[in-house]
């Protein structure tokens, strides 16, 4: 198949297209990269450098031929979210939708599209929620990633376009940037590389720090693939596993083998305390479940910093 995989060029789209070129499928990769990188690029992609929400983006999927556009482009910042809404509904609003709409001019088929689990539902009740937890969006970012979700909705009643929903749960591996949505592995692995001791921000009753469902890319990646053909509508992607801040240091320091002391500080403000994905769904439909576990996700992730 033809494959325009948007944001190729980043921590997670540049392996999904890796991945789909492994299967044997022809893949362009879309990015500005604004903050993906050139070294990302599979060899063997074809490359255009354009912003999503652009006429030369439209011009692109109007004749490009795809079967499927694989979307992972966005404005992935949720305090830049906060500080420029506008900024942040131009790639994650505006550049969706135009793509959607050139897409349906040229009868494209299957749309798949990344939604953040972590952000869509906002603050949950202590246990992993499925995909019909009510959504309470707490930042610009995670609007725009749960209007995302209804546009695609309506291009499927309007103009029957077979589409997959994607809630990722935080990611983290190798090729992860540190000011990230979900950063904090590849903070604390900086941490250890420059010799600054981190802060670990708690609030009274959480001693460990904030609560997150922390998955290795490598398994982000085999959930794409799967949705290939499988699958239409939400699944969240995560391990169900809600891990604190305390715990990620520990594992980070065990698979470096090293030592470091951290400092503690208060929780910020409208951080989300605890976050964690039931996944069912896409066991059930799309076949799919996590590989990884902490330590062996960790390890590989040192085993790349450490490469860098
Ligand atoms: N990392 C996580 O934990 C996480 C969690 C939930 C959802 N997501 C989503 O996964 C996707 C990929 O995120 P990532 O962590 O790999 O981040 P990333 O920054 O590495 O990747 C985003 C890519 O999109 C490109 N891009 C941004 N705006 C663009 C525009 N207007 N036009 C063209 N290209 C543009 C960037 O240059 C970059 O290569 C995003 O949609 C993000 O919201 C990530």
């Amino acid at each position: 198949m033809k494959i325009l995989v948007t944001g190729g060029a980043g921590f997670i789209g540049s392996q999904v297209a890796q991945a789909y070129l492994q299967a044997g499928h022809r893949v362009t990769i879309l990015d500005d990269l604004s903050t993906g990188k050139q070294e990302n690029l599979p060899p063997e992609a074809e490359f255009v450098r354009a912003d999503i929400a652009s006429p030369q983006a439209a011009e692109l999927v109007a004749r490009g031929g795809f079967g499927l556009i694989n979307h992972h482009a966005a404005q992935i910042s949720v305090p830049a979210s906060v500080a420029d809404p506008v900024d942040d509904a131009h790639s994650n609003v505006m550049g969706l939708l135009n793509l959607l709409e050139a897409g349906c001019r040229a009868k494209l088929e299957r749309f798949i599209f990344v939604s953040s689990g972590g952000a869509v539902y906002g603050e949950m009740e202590g246990a992993p929620v499925d995909e019909s937890f009510p959504a309470r969006p707490m930042s610009p970012y995670a609007v725009a990633k749960l209007s995302g979700e209804l546009y695609l909705d309506y291009y499927a009643a309007q103009h029957g376009l077979s589409s997959v929903v994607l809630r990722y749960a935080n990611v983290y591996g190798p090729r992860q940037i540190p000011h990230a949505e979900a950063g904090v592995v590849a903070i604390f692995m900086d941490c250890l590389v420059d010799g600054h001791e981190p802060t670990i921000y708690s609030p009274e009753d959480l001693p460990g720090g904030m609560k997150r469902d922390y998955t290795f890319v490598g398994d982000v990646v085999r959930a794409n693939l799967a949705a290939l053909e499988r699958g239409q509508g939400v699944y969240n992607i995560g391990t169900g596993v809600a891990s604190d801040t305390l715990t990620i240091w520990e594992a980070v320091k065990k698979a470096a083998g090293r030592e470091m002391a951290h400092h503690m500080g208060p929780a910020r403000a409208g951080d989300i305390r605890y976050s964690a994905l039931d996944c069912a769904k896409a066991a059930r439909e799309l076949g799919w479940r996590p590989d990884y576990d902490l330590a062996r996700g960790m390890a590989e992730t040192w085993a790349w910093r450490q490469r860098r």
